[in-house]
């Protein structure tokens, strides 16, 4: 039987090391290829799943009656759901904003300041305007709006606001 040809490269080259064997140039790209092919392949899948999914942008809910809020003040409540905190402020005699509490930082709960006319997140003295815009502090992003109705004296949230605000 003939000996097998040593390749050209073996022959000029003809230093070995420990372990050159276990591993080639071309598995381990072969495995890097394969190792990116499952990242993006997670990836496209999670976005999929994203954008698929449900989102919680609640319903027509009660939230509290005209009189019991007043001019200036707000109000705590949860919407869309028990877990997410929301919070009501009277603007004007007829005039209701509303907005999730989480600030947009890193989900701190922010608070109206009636004095000052602006909501504040205590975790690291971020500030939002009356319409939920940042305006110090590093949140960048504007507070969830919920869309609030009043009906007959009370107030009603109708939905969470999908996007940014203008
Ligand atoms: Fe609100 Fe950081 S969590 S400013």
């Amino acid at each position: 039987m003939p000996e097998p040809e040593v390749p050209i490269w073996q022959r000029d080259f003809p230093i070995t090391a420990a372990g050159e064997d276990d591993i080639t140039r071309r598995e381990f790209t072969r495995y890097l290829v394969l190792a990116s092919g499952a990242f993006a392949a997670s990836g496209a899948l999670m976005s999929l799943w994203a954008s698929l999914r449900k989102v919680e942008t609640g319903t027509l809910t009660a939230i509290v009656e005209l009189e019991d809020l007043p001019v200036g003040g707000s109000h705590l409540f949860s919407y869309p759901s028990p877990r997410d905190p929301a919070i009501l402020v009277r603007v004007e005699p007829q005039l209701v904003l509303g907005f999730s509490q989480k600030c947009t930082h890193l989900g701190c709960v922010v608070f109206w300041s009636g004095e000052d006319q602006h909501f504040e997140c205590p975790c690291h003295e971020g500030f939002f305007n009356l319409e939920g815009r940042p305006i110090a502090g590093p949140p960048e992003r504007p507070l969830a709006r919920i869309e609030v109705d009043i009906r007959d004296g009370m107030v009603w949230a109708l939905g969470v606001e999908q996007g940014p605000h203008a």
